[in-house]
């Protein structure tokens, strides 16, 4: 199946003018993923004219990064902050609300400027301080990890940014995406919720599978779990990408309720936690290969009970991977599986 390249930004999308619009940049909070924007920002022509830190480390580093640009801690550069077209407020998560309610108590923000933020999380009522003055909001979420700037102005090429946006401030924030080379994405408001958990599930729950499938292999034995698992892991991501359900494979899509016995005894030897999330994965992709005709009914039921049971002890009668084989439990309604899936 085909691999999932970053898309090529559109540079058609920029707003009229051609490239030749700039806006002045805030940014409070040089953190990761704030330099990172004001960094591909600058490089895009947009002159960062403000960066805040509260430390002194933090402003060493940023007069290095923005030589433009007037450093310090907000009240020491209020004045340009509030001269700024957009601010930038890329602090945590949870301090958006109040650092936004902090900047307008200073006198930062004014009406026609535009506050921005880079959580995945949060819409826009997180920087409601900022619109009872005047000032339009918009959250651009870049979907991409940013553990730490690289300086590098392209890091943003072909990454989606989920934008929700104040109408007045929508064709703002998609010229800012296009001109860094990200791809737009327009998310409702009240779906934000929704869309970050997608991505955590996507993003940072693949990193926590996969650290529990080196785990798992290294307890086996493998000395090199890392690449041995590799190849698979790339394949089955990219297949799973482009395909869904049908491009899954193994003893969930099989209906070998022996192996995945067999699985969750290794694994409740090894760390239960493990075999906890292998279970709630044994019902969750039974029933979405059921949803998806790939599995019928009774035969994902037994799946689904066979794995919420404590797993027979080996060689039971239920153990359909043990000396009695062919008469294991399983093998019964094997002929229930859906088409043939790809091995
Ligand atoms: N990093 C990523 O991979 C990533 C990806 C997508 C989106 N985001 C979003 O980007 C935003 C920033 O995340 P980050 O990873 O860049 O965090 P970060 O590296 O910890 O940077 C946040 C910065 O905010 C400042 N700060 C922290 N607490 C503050 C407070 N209470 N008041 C004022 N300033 C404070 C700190 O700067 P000083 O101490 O110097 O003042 C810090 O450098 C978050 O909304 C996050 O969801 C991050």
């Amino acid at each position: 199946m085909a691999s999932h390249p970053r898309p090529v930004p559109d540079r058609s999308e920029r707003d009229p003018g051609g490239g030749e619009r700039r806006e002045t940049i805030g940014l409070v909070g040089a953190g990761r993923a704030g330099s990172a924007v004001a960094l591909a920002l600058a490089a895009a022509g947009h002159p960062v004219v403000a960066v805040t830190s509260r430390s002194a480390a933090g402003r060493e580093r940023a007069a290095g990064q923005f030589p433009g640009a007037r450093i310090g801690t907000v009240p020491q550069v209020v004045t340009r902050l509030r001269a700024a077209e957009v601010v930038f407020i890329a602090v945590p998560d949870d301090a958006i609300a109040p650092v936004t309610a902090e900047l307008v108590a200073a006198g930062a923000v004014r009406a026609g400027q535009t506050l921005a933020h880079l959580s995945g999380r949060h819409g826009l009522g997180a920087l409601a301080a900022g619109s009872a003055v005047g000032a339009a909001r918009m959250a651009l979420h870049p979907i991409m990890t940013l553990p730490g700037t690289t300086g590098d102005p392209d890091v943003f090429a072909g990454v989606p940014f989920g934008i929700t946006a104040d109408s007045v401030a929508e064709a703002r924030a998609r010229g800012l995406v296009v001109d860094i080379g990200g791809i737009p994405l327009a998310i409702e408001d009240s779906r934000r919720d929704l869309y970050h958990a997608a991505l955590v599930l996507g993003g940072n729950f693949l990193t926590s599978l996969t650290v529990a499938a080196r785990e798992t292999l290294a307890a086996a034995g493998v000395a090199d779990p890392g690449s041995a698992l590799a190849p698979l892991l790339r394949a089955s991501l990219d297949n799973a990408l482009t395909g869904g359900w049908p491009a899954a494979t193994g003893p969930v899509r099989r209906g070998d309720l022996g192996t995945v016995q067999a699985h969750l005894r290794a694994l409740d030897a090894v760390d239960p936690a493990v075999a906890a999330v292998y279970r709630a994965l044994v019902a969750y992709t039974a029933g979405g290969l059921e949803r998806a005709g790939l599995l019928e009914e009774p035969l994902a039921d037994r799946l689904r009970a066979g794995a919420a049971a404590d797993p027979p002890r080996a060689g039971g009668p239920d153990d359909a991977g043990g000396a009695d084989d062919a008469g294991g439990a399983d093998d019964t309604v094997a002929g229930n599986v859906g088409p043939e899936p790809p091995r």
